[in-house]
């Protein structure tokens, strides 16, 4: 038996220690010890767990073991915060050394598709990958990663935590089940590149509205903070007829985030706000004022975590891993198909808006 000092992100480390079998302890490392990767755990304001790091913390069955980042400012900051000394600076030696089984793939976005391909090429002990978004920069770079995967004994997933949060789950089932009625009229924003941030948004309103069948950029086309990701706005319809409106907010500079959505439908409305932190619906009811008029009413907080997203993907690899399953997860499948669209956005960008279909 081996003790686990678990860390659950409230303010005060509450130092719970657990005991779990040594043979269900899985060792991590990962790459990259940015923002994602450690950075906005170190320096967190509120309750939460909003790292890779800080995951593998919370998340029984794991245990942060080391990490690979090149930056050294970082590393320190890293092994200081987390108490993990074993942090290197080059990819072959992580891999080589630690008898990893789960590896959090961390690193810019370019760099995933090499990390995750070198990872696969030769697994060794490595039973998982979680990497962050975007899979690859390219459908053909997912698709080469899916071949790889698959009997190779590894699991790959993707951390598109929305597909895993209970607030996202629960819009889900209301559109799954009918309950919202028709699609009125959908609205997004977002920001920082169509491949950075806008295939996440692809994403969330696919696991909203089901398949996308096609797509349309809407000018100007060459705008946004990202570099040359540009941030285009699109139009994406989908399978029952609807269609989604998404805008960039960035178009001449970076000047705060934003990932919302605005969903109408004939039963009420859903509403993303705070990047996914506050959910709200609105029923439709009778105008309080004066009568002959339906109105939306006041609007009720959906249940969810977002604080703690990123922990539902971590446990789900757990389970995964416990099913013994390899290959893509779902979620993985997923993103195979986010940036089928993404390219196939950009396409219409290239050629003047012209509309595609899937
Ligand atoms: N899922 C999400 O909600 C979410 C949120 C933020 C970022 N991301 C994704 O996570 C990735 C990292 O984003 P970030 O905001 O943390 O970026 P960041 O720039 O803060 O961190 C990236 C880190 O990777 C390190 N790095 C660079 N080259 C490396 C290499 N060869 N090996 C190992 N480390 C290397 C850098 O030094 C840096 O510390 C991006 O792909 C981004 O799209 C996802």
């Amino acid at each position: 038996m081996k003790c686990l000092k678990v860390y659950d992100g409230t303010t005060r480390p509450i130092g719970i220690n657990k005991l779990i079998k040594n043979d269900r302890i899985l060792r991590g490392g990962i790459i990259g010890l940015g923002a994602i990767g450690s950075q906005q755990d170190e320096e967190r304001k509120t309750d939460g767990v909003y790292s890779h790091a800080g995951a593998y913390r919370a998340v029984d069955g794991f245990e942060l073991v080391s990490a690979c980042e090149p930056n050294a400012e970082r590393a320190g900051a890293f092994r200081r915060f987390w108490g993990v000394d074993t942090v290197y600076d080059d990819l072959d030696g992580f891999l080589a050394n630690e008898e990893l089984n789960v590896v959090s793939v961390c690193a810019p976005d370019v760099m995933h598709f090499k990390i995750i391909k070198h990872i696969l090429d030769d697994p060794g002990q490595i039973r998982a990958v979680i990497t962050e978004k975007p899979l690859g920069m390219t459908a053909n770079e997912c698709r080469d990663l899916e071949k790889l995967a698959s009997g190779s004994g590894v699991l790959i997933e993707v951390n598109n935590h929305r597909r895993a949060e209970p607030s996202h789950c629960e819009v889900r089932r209301l559109l799954s089940d009918k309950l919202m009625g028709a699609v009125q009229a959908i609205s997004a924003y977002y920001v920082k590149g169509l491949f950075h941030n806008g295939c996440t948004m692809v994403d969330t309103l696919r696991m909203m509205l089901g398949e996308v069948t096609r797509v349309k950029a809407l000018p100007p086309f060459e705008v946004g903070s990202y570099g040359m990701d540009h941030s285009v706005d699109f139009l994406l319809g989908f399978q029952d007829g609807s269609k989604a409106i998404v805008q960039s907010c960035d178009k001449d500079a970076y000047h705060y985030s934003i990932f919302e959505i605005d969903m109408l439908f004939s039963g009420g409305r859903l509403t993303f706000h705070d990047n996914g932190f506050r959910i709200e619906h609105q029923p439709v009811e009778d105008y309080p004022h004066y009568p002959g008029f339906r109105s939306l009413g006041e609007p009720a907080q959906v249940q969810g975590d977002m604080a703690r997203a990123i922990t539902y993907i971590y446990r789900r690899v757990l389970d995964d891993l416990l099913a013994d399953r390899t290959g893509f997860g779902e979620f993985a499948r997923e993103a195979v198909k986010d940036m089928v669209i993404v390219e196939a956005i950009r396409e219409s960008a290239l050629q003047d808006g012209k509309e595609i279909e899937l």
